[in-house]
């Protein structure tokens, strides 16, 4: 049965210049490379410059994405930014972004899902691109949240880095098979419950700051690899999809120990989880395209490959998305 599908015509990211390595970490507070690296996989970070903000991050990957997807900027008709770092309260990052790029119509909003707000967001804009209320969509995970970070704090600060990363979604019809190119099945999920093991002790209307980000790393550690495995089990079972077809896992880039956890826990194979963690360390909603970028960009996710993003954030949230590329 022909099928409206989200089909991803091109990605782009964006890092800071500024890199803050381990060492410097270890200059700031009680801590060393080797036990970053040992317990978290992270390497180095990128810090956004004190007057770039989150919308100029996003708009460095859209301005990638729409030129790697080979549009015009008003062939877009709608822009769908997940971010917990907004450059202001309101208006939207996402508007702010819609300016930048000179884009006239559309509507442009953003989503909150913490680390999982990528996943959130392709899953808004399939569905606005599968009821027929858009057609092209660029999706954006955009963050600072060194923004958000207690430098005194070794237990988060160490693990955060700034960057952006896009894709442009656009409505192609499709047998209705999972042979389809673009997105073929996305699950999200939350826990309003699990609040107080990760969350920002700040905001609008409690202490009217942004607040610093808390967390039990521990006890988010024990629940990522869970909800991460049956999220990617939810979404690919009910595309009908076997783990053993899927050629790229892209996860949410939190912890190497998470990665390889959910990996043994679910018999995949690591070679196929692209990890960028290393280099970037988290950055929430923006880990996702920013390790798509970068796994498209090195050669190693290529047309017609099935991939699977996933991702578990504060809420707590959590999600996956299936698409053939
Ligand atoms: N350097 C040195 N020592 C540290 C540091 C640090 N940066 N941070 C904590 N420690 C100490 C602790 O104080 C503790 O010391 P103690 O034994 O004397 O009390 C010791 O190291 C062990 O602390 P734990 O928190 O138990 O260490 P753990 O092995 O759990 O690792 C970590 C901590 C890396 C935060 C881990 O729990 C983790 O990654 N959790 C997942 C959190 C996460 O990824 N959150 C991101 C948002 S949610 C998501 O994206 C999935």
């Amino acid at each position: 049965m022909k099928t409206t599908r989200s089909v991803v015509l091109g990605c782009g990211s964006y890092l800071p210049a500024k890199i803050l390595t381990n060492y410097d970490l270890a200059k700031m507070v009680d801590t060393s490379d080797d036990w970053i690296v040992e317990r978290t996989g992270i390497k180095v970070r990128h810090l956004a410059r004190e007057d770039e903000t989150t919308s100029d991050l996003a708009l460095e990957a859209a301005t990638q994405a729409i030129r790697n997807a080979g549009i015009g900027v008003n062939d877009i008709d709608m822009i769908v930014v997940a971010t917990t770092t907004p450059d202001e309260t309101f208006p939207s990052t996402a508007t702010r972004v819609q300016a930048g790029l000179n884009m006239l119509g559309g509507a442009a909003f953003d989503i909150q899902a913490v680390c999982s707000g990528f996943i959130f967001a392709v899953s808004v804009a399939d569905a606005m691109i599968r009821s027929g209320q858009a057609k092209t969509v660029l999706v954006i995970g955009a963050e600072t949240m060194s923004r958000l970070l207690d430098w005194n704090d070794r237990g988060t600060c160490v693990l955060f880095g700034d960057g952006a990363g896009a894709i442009v979604l656009q409505a192609h019809e499709g047998d209705g098979s999972n042979h389809d190119r673009g997105v073929l099945m996305t699950k999200i999920f939350s826990d309003g419950r699990l609040h107080d093991l990760l969350y920002v002790d700040g905001g609008v209307s409690t202490t009217g700051t942004a607040g610093h980000l808390r967390m039990q790393g521990r006890e988010v550690f024990k629940h990522a690899v869970t909800n991460i495995a049956a999220a990617i089990e939810a979404a690919a079972g009910a595309a009908g999809v076997a783990l053993s077809e899927i050629d790229w896992f892209v996860p949410h880039q939190a912890n190497q120990r998470i990665l390889a956890g959910t990996a043994r826990k679910l018999g995949i194979n690591p070679e196929r989880v692209i990890s960028t963690v290393a280099e970037h360390g988290n950055t929430s909603a923006a880990s996702v395209p920013l390790a798509l970028s970068t796994a498209v960009e090195d050669g190693r996710i290529k047309r017609g490959h099935l991939i699977l993003m996933e991702a578990m954030g504060g809420g707590f949230t959590w999600g996956a998305s299936l698409l053939r590329w």
